[in-house]
């Protein structure tokens, strides 16, 4: 998917109607070509799925063109500029993060001087495209974070409307999420901000889909933090909270189909990690967490585990949000994947 000629190959032979993006690292200029000349639709827009492919797109964007409040930011080509840009004003502590990753890859969290070498090298091995290229930010001391689901769907006039889904929170762990939650209690005022943050990024995208826009929140103004312009994997909850989950809500909205983002019950989302090196596992444990009142799994069925490896999540319903967490917790932590 990251090689042009193979990707238009590909798309000329099947002639879809839609190209729906589910990764970052695709040829996106090629899909903006292919859209231009009409060959296909890119959901939500090839443009916007160019934008949000790294981190440097989508932060110019909302910082620059769109002047919203993000952490304090440059773009840096090598250890020598990495040092001038925290010298010359990010300062310490910062966050160095490989211009294409997600998921923490590569991301590592500078407190001083005596880190700046090894945040370098970290992200060189940790990137998903070899691109030397990395992003330092201002360590943000937010109070909660959380991801708005954005919806942009056709009414019945064929006018696009934009929804929220209610605000999640979550917990990352080294840059990786481990734990969310739905809804997120927050101040009218800060989700009102977040909502017109939201709906400002994700216009300027366009398109039909659903985005998941995180947010970081310290007092009332939030920083945009990132965009996807698909489901969120902090968005799994909704398969237990809301009544259209988050990819019922990309495909209705792609659809042209009407969309209802309303909770359903408050729940919680947490990660199971392979916790094993194998090719092909099996999964212990799985009896006693669905056990668990109130709880489901969904096991993601990949092929090879690694410790850190997302193998899948368990979903807990609650009316309280905080028990519903603790239920979800529980329950990943009974299920054991080893080697079959
Ligand atoms: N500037 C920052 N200040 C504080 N925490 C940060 C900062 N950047 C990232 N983080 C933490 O790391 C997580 C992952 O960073 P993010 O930029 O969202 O990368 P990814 O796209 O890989 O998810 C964030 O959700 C947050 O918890
Ligand atoms: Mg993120």
């Amino acid at each position: 998917m990251s090689d042009p000629e193979q990707l238009r190959a590909l798309i000329e032979a099947e002639r879809p109607m839609l190209v729906v993006p589910e990764i970052e690292a695709i040829a996106t200029p090629m899909l903006e070509q292919l859209e231009a000349q009409g060959t296909v639709r890119v959901i939500p827009t090839a443009r916007a799925a160019r934008l949000t492919m790294d981190r440097e797109g989508i932060r110019r964007l909302a910082a620059e063109t769109l002047r919203l409040p993000t952490s304090p930011y440059k773009f840096c080509d090598s250890l020598e500029a990495l040092q001038a840009a925290i010298d010359g004003g990010i300062g310490y502590p910062c966050i160095v993060k490989p211009v294409m990753s997600s998921s923490g890859k590569g991301q590592s969290k500078i407190d001083g001087p005596q880190d700046v070498r090894k945040a370098w090298d970290y992200a060189m091995a940790g990137g998903r495209v070899a691109r030397g290229r990395v992003i330092v930010e201002g360590f943000i001391d937010f109070d909660y974070e959380i991801t708005l689901l954005t919806v942009r769907a056709v009414d019945a006039r064929g006018n696009v409307e934009t929804h929220f889904c209610d605000p999640i929170g979550h917990v990352q762990v080294s840059g990786d999420y481990v734990e969310s939650w739905q809804p997120h209690p927050m101040s009218e005022a800060a989700l009102e901000r977040s909502r017109l943050i939201a709906e400002a990024v994700t216009s300027d995208l366009g398109g039909l889909g659903l985005f998941g826009v995180e947010l970081f929140v310290k007092g009332d103004p939030g920083l945009v933090q990132r965009v996807s312009p698909r489901p969120h994997d902090t968005g799994m909850v909704t398969m237990a909270t809301q009544w259209q989950n988050e990819f019922e809500l990309h495909a209705r909205a792609i659809l042209g189909l009407p969309v209802d983002t309303s909770l359903k019950t408050p729940g919680a989302s947490a990660v199971i990690y392979g916790g094993v090196e194998a090719q092909g596992v099996v999964f212990d444990g799985v009896d006693e967490a669905l056990r668990v009142p109130g709880t489901e799994l969904r096991l993601f069925g990949k092929p090879e585990s690694f410790v850190r490896r997302r193998m899948g999540v368990a979903l807990a319903r609650h009316d309280d949000v905080e028990v519903a967490r603790q239920r979800a917790k529980q329950a990943a932590a009974c299920v054991k994947p080893r080697v079959a």
